[in-house]
């Protein structure tokens, strides 16, 4: 068996990814989700243990109007299911109408992410983190700060959510409260794992035809010293930055990527500086966090301010190594920006290698996750479990 793999598996894609090996079929992992695959356990906090009623609950809360302080949007109005949790806006806009200088992210795998958000070193754990779309004022996205009793009286009111929180939190009384909130959400969001792409049939299934041939040679390009993709996009989830329960280290990496250079000097436009915005540190202008490109076709606009319409867009971008803007308040030759990574120096593709590196990248799409029941919303008819 592990040898027919190891035949169809590339060698390039065996010593990377260690495919061929011990991936037998899904695993049963934490109560709540299978680990697919060629996936580690994943990294869970012992103060938030994974229970099905949880992330049940979670997915309630998930899509959940009332969860906003002037009812307009839940967590889906930014991360939604189709687009594999990402929105398809450039930036987002939060419920008071204010803009977020960011793109909203796809929350594909994020159990597995070693830093959360698109430039922060030192958010790791979503019950931190989620603090920031329910209460953050900077810019308001859910709204709920100075509504917190009231958002709570929504949602205790409810006999629904009356009997969801009895069943995730049995040995509480008074259940419905923001801790609880945090960890139930919490809980949903590390439940979306998804490794059910044709590269995960290819690359773990021993499905030797999962990938088209021009996905197969846009796959050799990936991984090929020529491109360098692999370096900051590795592993099982596309991203070097990731952690599970075995991890020796965090690795948290960040990288400029020659997307702006406005001054010359490597400066990004003021509301988006990346990792400097937290350091302080002039050589962290401009660093991002690689994300991950799973379920990547389905997720533009891309980058963190979504300022790259389609994949061909990045893919010149990573071609000319670094993005040369002529024109507008962010003109700049990103390809001279000084801090820029030495990984992104440039390539030449023909238009045909360009096609199967799209290929290649339309392969991560996984639509079992995005059409997963266990995901969808509870609220819609049909969705109620
Ligand atoms: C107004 C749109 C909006 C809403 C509403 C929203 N988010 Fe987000 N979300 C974003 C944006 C934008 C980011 C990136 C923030 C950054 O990088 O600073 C993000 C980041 C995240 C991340 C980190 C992802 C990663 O890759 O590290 C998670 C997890 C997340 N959101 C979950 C949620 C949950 C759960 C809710 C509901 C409680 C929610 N979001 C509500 C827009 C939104
Ligand atoms: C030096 C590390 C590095 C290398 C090499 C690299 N990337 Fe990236 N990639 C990143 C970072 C960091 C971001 C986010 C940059 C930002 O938003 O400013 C990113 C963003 C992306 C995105 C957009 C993701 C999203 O969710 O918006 C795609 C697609 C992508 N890279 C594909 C590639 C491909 C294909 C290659 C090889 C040609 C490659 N990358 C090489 C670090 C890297």
């Amino acid at each position: 068996m592990t040898t027919m793999r190891q035949a169809l598996c590339p060698l390039i894609l065996l010593s990377l990814l260690g495919c061929g090996g011990d991936t037998d079929g899904d695993r049963a992992g934490p109560a709540g989700f299978d680990i697919p695959a060629g996936f580690p356990e994943p990294k869970i906090p012992a103060d938030n243990p994974m229970t099905a009623e949880k992330v049940e609950l979670g997915r309630h809360l998930f899509y959940d109007k009332r969860l906003s302080g002037n009812e307009t949007q839940s967590c889906s109005s930014c991360h939604e299911q189709a687009l594999a949790f990402s929105d398809g806006e450039v930036t987002a806009q939060g419920s008071t109408g204010q803009f977020h200088p960011r793109n909203s992210p796809s929350l594909t795998n994020i159990a597995y992410n070693a830093t959360l958000t698109w430039a922060n070193p030192v958010l790791t754990e979503l019950e931190e983190q989620l603090l920031l779309p329910i209460f953050g004022e900077h810019p308001v996205e859910l709204g709920a700060t100075g509504k917190e009793d009231e958002i709570l009286g929504r949602i205790a009111a409810d006999s629904t959510y009356q009997r969801l929180f009895a069943r995730a939190f049995p040995a509480e009384t008074d259940q419905v409260n923001w801790d609880n909130i945090v960890r139930a959400l919490s809980s949903f969001v590390r439940a979306l794992i998804s490794g059910d792409s044709p590269f995960d049939r290819f690359a773990y299934q021993g499905d030797g035809s999962a990938l088209s041939p021009s996905a197969r040679r846009g796959l050799e390009l990936f991984y090929s010293e020529r491109l360098e993709c692999h370096h900051c996009h590795g592993g099982f989830n596309f991203t070097e930055s990731t952690i599970h329960a075995g991890s020796v280290f965090d690795a948290a990496l960040f990288h400029n990527t020659g997307l702006y250079n406005i001054d010359g000097n490597g400066s990004y436009p003021s509301d988006n500086t990346g990792l400097y915005e937290i350091t302080g540190r002039s050589s962290d202008m401009g660093k991002f966090r690689a994300p991950t490109l799973r379920n990547i076709a389905v997720t533009g606009p891309y980058m963190h301010d979504g300022s790259a319409a389609t994949l061909a867009e990045v893919i010149r971008s990573y071609e000319a190594g670094g993005r040369y803007i002529t024109e507008g308040p962010y003109a700049g030759d990103g390809r001279a920006n000084p801090l820029k990574s030495g990984f992104v120096a440039g390539f030449t593709l023909s238009d045909g290698e360009r096609e199967d590196l799209i290929h290649f990248l339309e392969s991560l799409t996984d639509a079992t996750f995005l059409a997963d029941p266990r995901f969808s919303n509870p609220f819609q008819a049909g969705g109620e479990q």
